[in-house]
């Protein structure tokens, strides 16, 4: 069955228009529709909003720094098994454990280290629904649940 999850390119990436099209490449070649897509500036408070779990992590600071340091993309993909699916192909969270485990996967590839990891997927379908309802507010989840 289709399903939707929410995809970010993240600033580092974001930043490099040659590794993005390389990434949107990737993301047609692996059969995702984009649905929808848009491009954001976020402040700090933004970033501790959508990151909130993560609060008092060691690298929350550095993941909020991260990013607010540049525009960066927003993506909601469509596929069978999106989620499982496009999180197989960002790869592991780490890009230098990704280039020994995973070395086609785009954090292998694009990933820079454990924080810069250029990439976003929803972990889950009740994840993909609130992180799609946080970029895309004026999305129609019902509606698209029911014409699928
Ligand atoms: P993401 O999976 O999008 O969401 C949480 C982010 O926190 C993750 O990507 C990384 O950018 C960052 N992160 C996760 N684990 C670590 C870590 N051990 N050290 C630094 N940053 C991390």
């Amino acid at each position: 069955l289709t399903q939707l999850t929410l995809a970010l390119l993240k600033p580092d990436l974001t930043a490099n228009s040659t590794k993005v099209n390389k990434v949107f490449s990737h993301i047609q070649q692996n059969d995702f529709n984009i649905v929808a897509h848009k491009t954001l500036l976020w402040s700090k408070s933004d970033a501790e909003a959508f990151y909130g779990e993560h609060r008092g992590k060691f690298f929350f600071e550095r993941l909020c720094g991260y990013m607010t340091s540049g525009h960066f993309h927003a993506l909601i993909l469509e596929k069978p098994d999106a989620i499982l699916g496009w999180r197989a192909l960002i790869g592991p969270t780490h890009p230098p454990r990704a280039r020994i485990n995973a070395p086609e996967t785009l954090r292998s590839l694009y990933g820079m280290t454990d924080t810069r990891n250029s990439f976003h997927g929803s972990d889950a379908v009740d994840t993909a629904t609130k992180e799609i309802g946080f970029f895309f507010p004026e999305f129609d989840i019902e509606k698209w649940e029911k014409d699928r």
